[in-house]
């Protein structure tokens, strides 16, 4: 049975109007380029979530078709995800790691099923808070792993054309869409280098049939310049805009990376 909510109805009017305006005041929203955060018509505030709907203060149901740009996947509402949390805050919601190595059972026995899942040696699992964090801490990896093994001049990594990889400084600095890589962020980190988007709707390098233009210009770049101060590529396996390139095109830039 669809649950009604707000309880009660629809939020009241001054609510919403007294929530907007604070919003305005004192929050500060994530930039943005597809709605105009100054504009209060253009601001719905999220009160509840079931499944794959999203419900406004009005009461109006939302398709998530993004999952909430990918963050809860498995649907919104789910009672045995808010028991599991809850349980776990009850116990202990934070232990920091710093003065005593402490590690927990939940995060220990994620990270062993994590392993079973992955493919080959994809083994280890380091946690963060967001995609974002992720990427940072997977661009200092790349430069610890070359740092410790003897080559400290590989500090620059490839992205893509139009890549999105995240909004804080670092992951800004290796992403190629214009939505988040404002010149109004410049300069940014010294280690990214641009090559082609792999996009079969846009393709610059093939009229008709794929050539792998795209990957054998990653090549080139490399070449350019110079091996030797390449860290690392980064990459989405499936694009922003679901861009999935042929399967010649991994094994091309795999074997580059070899
Ligand atoms: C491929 C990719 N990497 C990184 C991020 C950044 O993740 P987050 O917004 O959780 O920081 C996103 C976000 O959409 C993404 O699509």
């Amino acid at each position: 049975m669809t649950k009604s909510w707000p309880p009660g109805g629809p939020m009241p009017l001054p609510d919403y109007n007294e929530l907007i305006a604070s919003t305005k005041d004192h929050s500060w929203l994530s930039h943005n380029p597809y709605t105009d955060r100054n504009d209060p018509q253009q601001l719905s505030i999220a009160v509840r979530g079931e499944g794959c709907y999203i419900f406004d203060h009005e009461g109006k149901k939302y398709l998530d078709a993004t999952g909430s740009s990918h963050c809860s996947a498995v649907g919104h509402g789910r009672q045995e995800i808010a028991d599991a949390v809850s349980k776990q805050i009850h116990a202990l919601e934070f232990s920091g790691s710093g003065l005593v190595p402490f590690i927990n059972a939940p995060s220990a026995k994620l990270s062993q099923k994590l392993a079973d899942l992955c493919p080959g040696s994809l083994n280890r699992v380091f946690y963060t808070l967001s995609g974002s964090e992720a990427v940072e801490a997977a661009l200092k990896i790349a430069r610890q792993y070359h740092a410790q093994t003897g080559n400290p001049k590989k500090y620059k990594v490839l992205y893509r054309n139009y890549a999105h990889h995240g909004y804080t400084w670092g992951a800004m600095s290796v992403s190629g869409d214009p939505a988040i890589r404002s010149k109004i962020f410049e300069p940014t980190v010294p280690m990214g280098v641009m090559v082609p988007e792999a996009n079969p709707f846009r393709c610059l390098h093939c009229s008709k049939t794929c050539n792998l233009g795209c990957a054998r210009s990653i090549e080139e770049t490399i070449k350019y310049e110079d091996p030797d101060s390449i860290a690392a590529i980064i990459v989405e396996p499936i694009s922003k805009m679901a861009v999935v390139p042929p399967p010649e095109y991994w094994e091309m830039v795999v074997s580059l990376c070899k």
